[in-house]
């Protein structure tokens, strides 16, 4: 079995996050989708949220499935039995801090590679961050976001408001 670990904050999942996803399936026989659980970031959404939402839309690919980890991503590649990592580069920016994970992740476990997957033009300048800040600005996010996190978005704004 070729397992590979795709992990990040995913706060929240977007449509380039999806594409490497997709990306992924040809090559791997399963894909585990790992999300961080670091109580440092203040997130807008909780793991168990970020976990519910992609595993929503992971429904239809058997193939994948998601998970939340703490501690060393080495760690949990191991224990997912998984070989590889994989990481989407949208473009030169992404690629020194990316790099510097690699190379720390191998320096940690050699055994474990890193796969960097380009991500489709049209997602390359999409980042989680601008996600949320042209929601809040009330910003058109369609086809960058799969729908259902647009509601999601929508129902954690209207909790803010609420919490106001
Ligand atoms: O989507 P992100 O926030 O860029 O993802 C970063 C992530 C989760 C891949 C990275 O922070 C991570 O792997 N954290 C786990 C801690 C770890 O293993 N650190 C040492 C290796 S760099």
């Amino acid at each position: 079995m070729r397992i590979a670990v795709y992990p990040g904050s995913f706060d929240p999942i977007h449509n380039g996050h999806l594409d490497i996803i997709q990306r992924c399936r040809p090559i791997f026989d399963a894909v585990v989708v790992a999300v961080l659980r670091n109580d440092e970031k203040r997130p807008l959404f909780s793991v168990r949220e970020r976990v519910e939402m992609i595993d929503e839309l992971l429904q239809d690919y058997p193939d994948c499935r998601v998970e939340s980890f703490s501690g060393l991503l080495v760690d949990f590649v191991r224990e997912a039995e998984a070989g590889v990592v994989v990481r989407g580069l949208r473009a030169v920016s992404d690629f020194e801090y990316e790099f510097q994970m690699a190379l720390m992740n191998r320096r940690l476990d050699d055994q474990i590679e890193t796969v960097f997957m380009a991500a489709k033009e049209e997602f390359s300048y999409v980042s989680s961050r601008l996600v949320k800040e042209v929601f809040f600005l009330g910003g058109n996010l369609e086809g960058l976001v799969p729908k259902p996190i647009l509601r999601r978005l929508g129902d954690r704004a209207a909790r803010s408001t609420d919490d106001d």
